[in-house]
């Protein structure tokens, strides 16, 4: 029922392929993939290329692509070529929300939408039946390593009462993914309300041993 996404942005960039079988092997449910662009958020990293060639070494485990790019249609098209499993981009960056979200359906990629922490929870409103994930930011995107943002907590409960009562009324469970300063100290009480996905940067690469690092956040999870 849980999974935790590590983020590769905080691993070493001049052995990605390594980096990510090794952190498969320690136990990571998703590769979580931080395309930043410069514009969008004050920061730059890698694109479409690097996830093709990452491809071959993750084996089953899916690619969970976070757009943080403006505008985001051009690279849902690449990167569904490229072979990610799972889209998710900031509504503020796309001038027609519904029909990223579409293109991104269309190729039977999962797709999401990501809400900074400034980002009300109501956009999602409409657009639910075309979303298999939420991502909620629990820092202001463009860095790894920053500090866990508490207000997004409220977020997480907000966003778990819309996806139950979504789910009663469809049958469809929406993920609601949470991404930045998580850590061992804060997972539990993040799931405890509502959140199944764990984007770890530093908390994973900025550790020694990633297996021990991953076991120690899971640790931390209700029983399942
Ligand atoms: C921030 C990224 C995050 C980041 C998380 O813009 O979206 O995925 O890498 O890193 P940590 O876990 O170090 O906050
Ligand atoms: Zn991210």
């Amino acid at each position: 029922m849980y999974r935790i996404a590590p983020s590769i942005l905080s691993a070493d960039f001049a052995r990605l392929g390594e980096e990510v079988r090794a952190v498969i092997d320690a136990g990571a449910d998703w590769i979580h993939f931080d395309v930043m662009d410069n514009h969008y958020v004050p920061n730059l990293t890698f694109g479409p290329m690097v996830c093709r060639a990452l491809k071959p070494h993750v084996g089953d485990t899916p690619i969970d692509v976070h757009l943080m790019v403006e505008p985001v249609d051009e690279m849902i098209t690449a990167f569904a070529d490229a072979g990610a499993d799972i889209i998710t981009f900031h509504p503020e960056a796309s001038r027609h929300v519904d029909r990223s979200l579409s293109l991104i359906r269309e190729r039977g990629i999962k797709a999401g939408l990501v809400l900074n922490p400034a980002t009300p929870v109501y956009l999602l409103e409409n657009v639910l039946d075309k979303i298999d994930v939420i991502l909620l930011m629990s820092v202001n995107p463009g860095f790894g390593g920053q500090k866990f943002i508490p207000s997004v907590l409220n977020k997480v409960r907000q966003c778990k009462f819309l996806c139950d009562m979504y789910a009663e009324e469809s049958g469809r469970r929406i993920m609601i993914e949470v991404d930045g300063g998580v850590n061992a100290e804060n997972i539990g009480d993040i799931a405890v309300l509502g959140a199944d996905t764990f984007v770890a940067g530093s908390a994973v690469f900025g550790q020694k041993d990633y297996a021990a690092a991953i076991a120690a956040l899971r640790a931390q999870l209700p029983q399942e």
